[in-house]
C-alpha cells in the first residue's frame, strides 16, 4: 500500500493513582473523534492510549491499600481500559508501561541517548514534590502550614539529594526554537506555543532523569540503582507501542506523532523535553502538539474534597452517551478551558440535539414515509434554492470541517455542520411540502429528497463526535456500511429514489427532568 495516507495519534497516559473523570475521557474524546474522522477521510489510522504506572506515589498509593505496586496497577489500569466500551472509543491499541515491550523500549532509547552524549551522570539536590513527582525552585514555593514548605500547586514538598542521570537539555534551546520557527503549527494553539517559546528563550537547565530514592520504575540500563524518572519512561510510550527500538514496521508507518494531544499542565514536558529527547536520539519530533484546555464543574474546580468530580459513568448513564460525547466537544472551544454545568448540558441536548438536528431528520423522514409510499422519493429538477442546499450539506461543508478538523477545532466543525441543520430547518419552513402535497406532489418529493439528503450527509459528518446516533440515522436511510466514508459525501453519494424505508424513530429525545 504505497500510496496510503497514515495516521497517528496518541492520547497521554494516564496515572493510576485515582479513578479516570471526565478529564480524562475528554483528552481520549477528542483524539477519538479526530480518529473517527480520518479513517473516515481514508487514512490508515493509529489511536494509542494507555496508562503510566511507575513513580513513588503509585508505589505509596499500593502501600496504602496494602498491594504490591503491579497489584494496584493491575486493578487500576482496568478502570481506564473500560473507558474504551463505555465511551465508545476506537484506540487500536493500549500500552502500559509495566509491559515487557514498553521496558525494554524504553531502556533501549534511553541507551541510545547515553551513546549519543546527551545524558551525563551528577547529582541532585532540590525541593521535590512526591504528589507531582517534580522538584521546584526556592523561589517557587509558598508558605504552608507550621512553618512548612508548599509547590506552587498546593504539593508538600521535602528537601532531597540524590545521584542523578541528567539530560543535557541546555543544550537544545536554540535548536528547539528553530524547530518551531520552521514549524510554527507543531504546537498549538498559538498562545501555548507562545508560552513554550517564553520558557525556552528563558533558558532551558538540564534535566535530572533517573532516580535513587525508590525502585518502582524502569532500570536504568547497565546501573540499576537508579530507575528513569517517570517522565522520559512515560513520554517514550509513544515510541514503544511503535514497537521501537525497531524502526521498521509501524515505526516506519506511523513516526513521527501526527499528534499528541495533551492537557495545558503536560505542555512543557510534550513540547520541549520530548523533542529534545527525540531529536537527540535521531528521531524526529512528532508533528503537533496540542494542548486543550481543563474542564471545571459548575463554574469550580474539580476535587475530591469538593465532591464535585465529575465521572464519565454517571453523567453517560443520566444523558446518554452520545449526548456527552457532543456536549464536551461542543461546549469547550477546543483549547480553552469549560464548564461542565447540568443546565448547560439540558440546553444543549434540547436545543442542538432534539430540536434542531433530531426534528429536521425526523419530520424529514416521517414526511417521506407518509407522503411517498415509504420510500426515497425521486426527484425533479433541483431549483436555485435546492442547489444551493444540497451544496451546502455536501461539498462545501466537507471542506469546512476537513480544514477544521485539520487545526483540531472540533467546536467549530460541530458549528459548521449546525449552520447547514439550521438553514435546513429553515428550508423546510420556506418549502413547506406539507402544502405542496396537494399543490405539486412531485415538487414535493424534490423537497423531500433534498431533507434526506442533507440528513444523510450531517449523520455521516457528525459519525465521528456520536457514532450511535448517527449510524441509527444512516440505517433509517438505508445508507450501507459501505457508503458511510467521506468519499460519499455530496454528489457522489447521493441516495437512490425508490430505496425503502422504514418508519422512521427519534434519534433524540429531549431531556426531562426527573422529579
Ligand atoms: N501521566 C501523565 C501523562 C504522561 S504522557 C506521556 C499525566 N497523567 S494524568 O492522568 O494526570 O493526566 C492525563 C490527562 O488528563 C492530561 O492531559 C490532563 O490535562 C487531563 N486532565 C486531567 N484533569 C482535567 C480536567 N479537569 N479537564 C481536562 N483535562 C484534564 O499527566
Amino acid at each position: 500500500m504505497t500510496n496510503q495516507k497514515n495516521y497517528y495519534i496518541t492520547t497521554p497516559i494516564y496515572y493510576l493513582s485515582g479513578d479516570p473523570h471526565i478529564g480524562a475521557m475528554y483528552t481520549s474524546l477528542s483524539c477519538d473523534v479526530l480518529a473517527r474522522f480520518k479513517r473516515l477521510d481514508g487514512y490508515n489510522v493509529k489511536f494509542l492510549t494507555g496508562t503510566d504506572e511507575h513513580g513513588l506515589k503509585v508505589a505509596q498509593v499500593a502501600e496504602k491499600k496494602g498491594m504490591t505496586p503491579i497489584e494496584h496497577c493491575d486493578e487500576n489500569s482496568q478502570l481506564f481500559r473500560d473507558l474504551t466500551p463505555l465511551c465508545k472509543f476506537s484506540n487500536d491499541d493500549f500500552i502500559r508501561t509495566t509491559e515487557e515491550r514498553h521496558i525494554k523500549g524504553a531502556q533501549a532509547f534511553w541507551t541510545k541517548l547515553m551513546e549519543s552524549g546527551y545524558i551525563y551522570k551528577g547529582s541532585y539536590s532540590g525541593w521535590y514534590a512526591v504528589r507531582d513527582e517534580a522538584y521546584y525552585d526556592e523561589s517557587e514555593l509558598k508558605d504552608g502550614p507550621n512553618g512548612s514548605k508548599l509547590a506552587p500547586t498546593g504539593a508538600p514538598v521535602e528537601w532531597m539529594e540524590e545521584e542523578s542521570y541528567f539530560f543535557k537539555l541546555s543544550e537544545w534551546g536554540d535548536k528547539l526554537i528553530a524547530y518551531y520557527t520552521a514549524n510554527p503549527h507543531a504546537c498549538m494553539p498559538q498562545a501555548r506555543l507562545n508560552e513554550v517559546l517564553g520558557f525556552i528563550k528563558g533558558g532551558l537547565n538540564d534535566v535530572s532523569i533517573s532516580r535513587t530514592n525508590f525502585d518502582w520504575g524502569v532500570p536504568v540500563p547497565g546501573d540499576d540503582k537508579h530507575v528513569m524518572y517517570v517522565w522520559i519512561d512515560a513520554l517514550s510510550n509513544y515510541l514503544t507501542a511503535l514497537g521501537y527500538p525497531d524502526e521498521s514496521g509501524d515505526m516506519a508507518t506511523f513516526w513521527p506523532a501526527d499528534v499528541h494531544m495533551v492537557g495545558k499542565d503536560i505542555l512543557r514536558f510534550h513540547a520541549v523535553y520530548w523533542p529534545a529527547f527525540l531529536m537527540a536520539a535521531g528521531l524526529e519530533p512528532p508533528k503537533r502538539v496540542f494542548a486543550h484546555g481543563w474542564w471545571v464543574s459548575e463554574g469550580e474546580k474539580m476535587s475530591k474534597s469538593l465532591g464535585n468530580v465529575i465521572d464519565p459513568k454517571t453523567v453517560i448513564e443520566k444523558y446518554g452517551l452520545d449526548q456527552v460525547r457532543y456536549f464536551l466537544m461542543r461546549e469547550m472551544t477546543f483549547g480553552n478551558d469549560g464548564n461542565f454545568s447540568h443546565d448547560g448540558m439540558i440546553k444543549r441536548m434540547n436545543t442542538e440535539l432534539a430540536n434542531d438536528f433530531g426534528n429536521l431528520a425526523q419530520r424529514s423522514l416521517s414526511m417521506i414515509f407518509k407522503n411517498c409510499d415509504a420510500a426515497i422519493p425521486e426527484p425533479g429538477e433541483f431549483s436555485v434554492a435546492d442547489e444551493k442546499m444540497l451544496n451546502m450539506a455536501g461539498e462545501a461543508l466537507l471542506q469546512t470541517v476537513r480544514s477544521e478538523f485539520d487545526q483540531q477545532a472540533f467546536h467549530k466543525v460541530l458549528d459548521a455542520i449546525w449552520d447547514v441543520i439550521r438553514a435546513a430547518n429553515a428550508y423546510v419552513d420556506e418549502q413547506a411540502p406539507w402544502a405542496l402535497k396537494k399543490t405539486d406532489p412531485a415538487r414535493m418529493g424534490t423537497v423531500l429528497y433534498v431533507l434526506a439528503e442533507v440528513v444523510r450527509n450531517t449523520a455521516m459528518l457528525t459519525a465521528p463526535f456520536m457514532p450511535d446516533s448517527s449510524g441509527k440515522m444512516l440505517d433509517q436511510l438505508k445508507v450501507g456500511e459501505g457508503e458511510r466514508d467521506l468519499g460519499f459525501i455530496g454528489k457522489s453519494g447521493l441516495l437512490k429514489a425508490g430505496t425503502p424505508i422504514d418508519q422512521p424513530q427519534g434519534v433524540f429525545p429531549r431531556f426531562v427532568e426527573q422529579e
